[in-house]
């Protein structure tokens, strides 16, 4: 059933607007996000919640990077995000008034799976997780569930999956940041770039053929390094898995500010440097990170919202609809995921099987 579409990656790609607008149906109501999806004892839950421990793999553990940062700069409350395969072997310490959260496309991955079974023996306030699949056993075994409605993902390598992940995260960490007493211009203004984000999607969709002509540019390439900052951190991780994944190009993604700390040494002009750069308060320690990039000769590709995008000194830029902190990692991950299909598709990979990779991992 891929209908038009070249790939069930693609199809799935431009199924992300439904999908996301499928997963706030009925969870947003007058401008607030409905706290009883969270399970019927959810106000106090939210209440008692002084931690939360975020436990994910491969792309689940990237939407888990963002929703740190939202969980805390929205709810105040100290979140870590941890790969489940580590956090099941280094004997974890259990703070009071600790929320357990899984997050999981398949609900089977295997070292997910048996964090969840770990976490139910310890001292957590419940085990909520965010899931796509509603029979699966990561739902069967948590208190609370919270269900992404991407549909079915075919392809190998996630895409409507993730945004909608985000996009579960974000309704989270907004009905904890209004428990937690999250100012009223702020929690209205995350639910109105959710309320808003079907249609952005959409918008940001029509940069594909401008990015099919960009991905030519990579075809040739070994290597790739991908910066951002903050919440566009684990935005950048993400690009650069779907870049390794499908297009076996050796890709890493770093904190801008780590460059000087080593990478920079890796910089030449047979290296491109893909920055996702919105134009949130680090814009400008961004922007000198890419001076340090153009100064060494590395060819620069930035996918900047337009505002940033003035005096921006890099060779190829890509400008994206300008979105906020709850919309924006949602809309940087769109032209990447675009990029990296493109590029695959030249290369002559099987995208949506991609080599030694398995849709579900329910081994060790
Ligand atoms: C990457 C990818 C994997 C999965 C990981 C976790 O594109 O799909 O990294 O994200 O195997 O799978 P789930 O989310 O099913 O637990």
């Amino acid at each position: 059933q891929r209908g038009d579409y070249a790939h069930y990656m693609l199809k799935e790609i431009h199924e992300q607007s439904q999908a996301v607008a499928d997963t706030l149906e009925g969870r947003i109501a007058g401008g607030k996000v409905l706290t009883q999806i969270f399970g019927v004892e959810a106000e106090q839950l939210l209440a008692a919640t002084q931690a939360v421990h975020i436990i994910a793999c491969g792309t689940s553990y990237h939407a888990g990077l963002v929703a740190r940062y939202w969980i805390e700069q929205l709810a105040g409350v100290p979140c870590t995000t941890e790969i489940a395969s580590e956090y099941r072997y280094r004997d974890p310490v259990v703070r009071e008034g600790t929320l357990f959260l899984t997050i999981s496309q398949s609900g089977e991955t295997a070292d997910t799976l048996a964090a969840l079974k770990l976490a139910k023996q310890m001292p957590y306030l419940a085990q909520l997780a965010v899931c796509n699949v509603p029979e699966s056993s990561i739902v069967r075994e948590s208190s609370l569930v919270l269900m992404t409605r991407a549909g079915p993902e075919i392809g190998v390598a996630s895409t409507k999956a993730f945004t909608t992940q985000l996009v579960a995260l974000a309704l989270f960490a907004l009905a904890l940041g209004r428990v937690k007493g999250l100012d009223d211009a702020r929690y209205a203004d995350g639910v109105r770039q959710l309320e808003q984000l079907p249609g952005l999607i959409v918008e940001t969709l029509k940069l594909d053929a401008e990015i099919k002509t960009l991905a030519e540019r990579f075809t040739d390439k070994h290597h790739a390094l991908f910066l951002g900052r903050g919440t566009h951190w684990p935005v950048a991780m993400e690009g650069a898995l779907k870049l390794k994944e499908i297009s076996y190009i050796h890709a890493e993604a770093y904190a801008a500010g780590e460059l000087k700390h080593g990478p920079l040494a890796l910089v030449d002009e047979d290296m491109p440097v893909i920055a996702v750069a919105p134009n949130d308060r680090l814009i400008d320690k961004l922007k000198s990170n890419l001076e340090e990039v153009r100064a060494r000769g590395g060819q620069l590709y930035a996918f900047v919202d337009e505002t940033v995008a003035h005096g921006l000194d890099a060779a190829h830029v890509v400008i994206l609809p300008a979105a906020g902190e709850i919309a924006a990692p949602v809309i940087s991950t769109l032209p990447l995921q675009l990029l990296s299909y493109h590029v695959a598709v030249l290369r002559g990979t099987d995208v949506d099987q991609p080599r030694n990779l398995a849709k579900s991992v329910t081994v060790e």
